[in-house]
């Protein structure tokens, strides 16, 4: 079932997929028993995912009708639309996403490497790491007794180990006449145990030594995926809130396992899914712009956008910088300083704050409506809820340029409640893009029982208080 409420002039092809969206069940959609982690989607986690099932259905449905040589995931992610884009035999896929790390992640998935080569590594790097624990056996098993006994330092304070581990790390080293080279970044310490960063460092250390690029990088993805579950920050959280300190304290992650077993899995599913790629000469391209602006995709270039952009500015909804960070800080991709780091959330959708609200710039009357009513209860959290449409409005306006006449866009969106007014993305996307003349040809909805992200948050900003946001999202379908 499918919402349409508009009389538009549908061409043939439109009526043939409207058809078809129309004829499935109302729970299609839903994806009750599906594994998430099927193929590639698995090697990584990333907050807010979007499930395969999702682009793959939409991609079945559409190629059964016509042809599609381009498509645009203008907000990637850990790229699961590409994913399945590649699986579907698509000539030419441009990923697009602002965070370092879900293009390397992304990019990782993508990536067809030669399975014999990869083999070889994977038995060197793990042969290596065992012989380089081997090497380091006496410093490893010491290090923790040194930094708590030795220096008296506690290990779950901020001040002393949690700002300064680089140093007493190194200091250790340099007294064992060992040199590995530790990383330096803000609160290194706070974040990981010292036996946790030595070993990390020392399995870091082998992934470097990796001489073909897209190996390399798929051990780092293993190596990233790693470095969340031995670090002190809380499972299953994708904020950065720490282990309570007597947990910590206890905590004795087996990093080397951890890794491998992450690797093995990794390259398990990187085979099972080079197989099934039949179309090896896919066109992949991962951008690093501002969805705003897109200038590295080309005008009048797209044939498809299958999309799932943020469901709100990072600060008030899902921070992707922060889920990122310990990784890319441990990573050190090029070009990711520790500021850059810092201020990913900020470049991302609604994180540059607009201050001054002319009416005239968003096209949507749901939108103004909503934000109206908001501005009289809470100034702030309206200017910050208006940021967020506005970046949506300029995306919007950016893609009526990239995409062909003849073009499908599917995105995929949920509707939040701020200061209890619902804000209707759904519909604001469909007035929004009217004004850019991009026609609107229904809406699909669908509960949510797979997507890991928080589906209570505080909006309220009252301590303790939480208000369901978000059980069901929509598939908006647009057309040029
Ligand atoms: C809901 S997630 C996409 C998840 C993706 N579908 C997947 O399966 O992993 C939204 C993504 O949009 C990115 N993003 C937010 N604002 C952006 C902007 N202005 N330009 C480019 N990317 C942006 C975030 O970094 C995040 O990765």
């Amino acid at each position: 079932m499918i919402r349409v409420e508009e009389i538009n002039n549908y061409n043939e092809n439109d009526i043939k997929i409207m058809n078809r969206l129309d004829a499935l069940p109302q729970d299609f959609w839903d994806f009750k028993a599906c594994d998430t982690s099927e193929l590639v989607h698995g090697i990584h986690s990333y907050p807010a995912m979007m499930i395969y099932p999702i682009s793959r259905n939409i991609l079945q449905i559409l190629t059964d009708v016509r042809k599609f040589d381009t498509l645009l995931d203008p907000f990637s992610g850990s790229g699961t639309v590409l994913v399945e884009a590649m699986l579907m035999g698509i000539n030419s896929i441009y990923g697009n996403d602002l965070n370092p790390l879900a293009r390397l992640i992304a990019k990782v998935k993508t990536t067809l490497v030669n399975t014999e080569h990869l083999q070889k590594n994977k038995t060197e790097v793990l042969k290596n790491i065992d012989k380089e624990y081997i090497k380091y056996s006496k410093i490893i098993n010491k290090i923790d007794n040194y930094i708590i006994n030795e220096k008296q330092l506690d290990i779950t304070e901020k001040k002393g180990w949690g700002d300064n581990a680089h140093n007493y790390i190194q200091e250790f080293l340099n007294k064992n006449d060992v040199y590995i080279n530790i990383p330096n970044f803000k609160n290194l310490g706070f974040w990981f145990r010292p036996k946790v960063i030595l070993e990390l460092q020392i399995i870091k250390n082998e992934i470097l030594k990796i001489e073909n690029n897209d190996i390399k990088d798929m051990f780092l993805i293993a190596f990233s995926e790693t470095i969340r579950l031995v670090s002190n920050k809380r499972n299953g959280e994708f904020k950065m809130y720490r282990m309570p300190p007597e947990k910590i304290q206890k905590f004795s992650p087996d990093v080397k396992n951890t890794f491998k077993k992450i690797l093995l899995r990794n390259i398990e599913k990187e085979i099972e899914f080079s197989k099934k790629v039949k179309n090896k000469s896919t066109h992949i391209t991962i951008t690093n712009n501002d969805a705003k602006f897109l200038e590295d995709i080309p005008n009048n270039s797209i044939d498809l956008i299958i999309t799932s952009p943020p469901y709100g500015d990072s600060k008030t909804t899902v921070a992707y910088g922060e889920f990122s960070r310990l990784s890319l800080q441990w990573l050190e991709l090029f070009g990711t300083t520790e500021e850059s780091i810092r201020s990913i959330d900020k470049s991302l959708m609604g994180g540059i704050k607009q201050r001054n609200i002319n009416e005239n710039v968003i096209h949507s009357k749901t939108f103004n409506e909503s934000f109206d009513k908001i501005l009289k209860i809470d100034e702030k959290r309206a200017y910050d809820v208006y940021s967020f449409y506005y970046d949506l409005e300029k995306i919007i306006e950016t893609l009526s340029h990239k995409v062909k006449e003849n073009s499908y866009q599917f995105w995929v969106v949920g509707n939040r409640t701020v200061k209890q007014q619902n804000l209707k993305t759904d519909i604001i996307i469909r007035e929004i893009s009217k004004h850019y003349n991009i026609q609107y040809l229904c809406t699909i909805d669908r509960n949510i029982l797979n997507k890991v992200m928080p589906s209570r948050n505080s909006p309220t900003n009252i301590s303790g208080k939480t208000v369901t946001t978000i059980v069901n999202e929509h598939i908006v379908v647009l057309k040029k």
